[in-house]
């Protein structure tokens, strides 16, 4: 027998996994099956069920389908985010998750949500905000740059003629699969409040991810430096988005995510 989203009834209450078909989510779901714990992914598409996992229709940011993917679910893991709104998603899922009593809330946020001037990263602070000022049990965690994004650019950058490097800029990206392993274990501990960052082993001009991308390619292109404007341009100059002091550091490099990516491109 099993309840109104597929759950089996009497068995242990399912996790939500918000973002659960993306990057990081992708990861995270194999991990809370190994642990054994069933798992509900809400997706704004249809998706096949696989063993211990129940995908629900659902679309945060029109607040939709979010109290049946919530019905019996004690513990939510927040990975969502786009573009724009990632304020707007969290105060929805908050407003079901609190109807729907959930016992802890897990968030993932960014470094940099609460310095840097961006409208991206202020939509990251106000879903913190959302979250701890819940009412409900909770946990957040900022990363920093997955290295898949560093791949992203590095890849659009490489693209152009000429490449633009801002001056100043640096990042610390972070291996998601270590991303993902850290808040499986903060989603099944109890919940902590806003707990160390967690980083990239090294901090990398913009500059170098692109050098680094352009030799593992065996491209060349000329580098042109560029001055970011603006207040954004002054925060990331004093490393606003980095997280140097008191921050947990993956042990994985941008260099051999970067070689692995390769040679998975070389292999037949
Ligand atoms: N990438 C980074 O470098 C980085 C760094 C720090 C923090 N983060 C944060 O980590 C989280 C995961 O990032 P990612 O790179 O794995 O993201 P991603 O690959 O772009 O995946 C986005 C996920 O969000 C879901 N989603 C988007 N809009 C939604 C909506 N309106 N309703 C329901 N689900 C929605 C998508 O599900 P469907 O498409 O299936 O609906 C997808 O599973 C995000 O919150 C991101 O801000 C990312």
């Amino acid at each position: 027998m099993t309840d109104t989203t597929g759950s089996p009834t009497g068995s242990p209450s399912p996790l939500l996994v918000t973002g659960g078909t993306g990057t990081l989510g992708s990861l995270v779901v194999p991990l809370l099956r190994e642990a054994g714990v069933p798992v509900r992914v809400l997706s704004r598409t249809a998706r096949p069920a696989a063993d211990g996992v129940t995908p629900v229709r659902g679309d945060l940011l029109k607040d939709e389908g979010l109290d049946a993917a919530l019905d019996g679910v004690e513990t939510v893991l927040h990975l969502a985010g786009g573009p724009k709104g990632d304020d707007v998603a969290a105060r929805n899922l908050v407003r079901a998750a609190r109807a729907a009593r959930v016992r802890h809330l897990v968030l993932v946020s960014v470094i940099g949500a609460d310095t840097v001037p961006l409208a991206w990263f202020k939509a990251k602070l106000e879903a913190e905000r959302a979250v701890s000022g819940s009412g409900l049990p909770w946990t957040t965690l900022r990363a920093a740059q997955f290295h898949e994004l560093a791949l992203t650019v590095a890849e659009k950058l490489a693209k152009l003629p000429v490449v633009p490097v801002p001056g100043g800029v640096r990042w610390q990206p972070v291996d998601s699969r270590e991303v993902a392993a850290r808040l499986v274990e903060l989603a099944l501990g109890r919940p902590a409040g806003l707990v160390a960052d967690l980083a990239g082993p090294t901090v990398h001009t913009l500059g170098d991810l692109s050098r680094d991308y352009l030799r593992a390619r065996g491209k060349r292109r000329l580098m042109l430096p560029v001055r970011m404007p603006g207040k954004a341009g002054r925060a990331y100059r004093a490393g606003e988005n980095l997280s140097l002091d008191g921050a947990m550091t993956g042990e994985r490099t941008w260099e051999a995510f970067l070689a692995e990516r390769m040679a998975e491109r070389l292999a037949p």
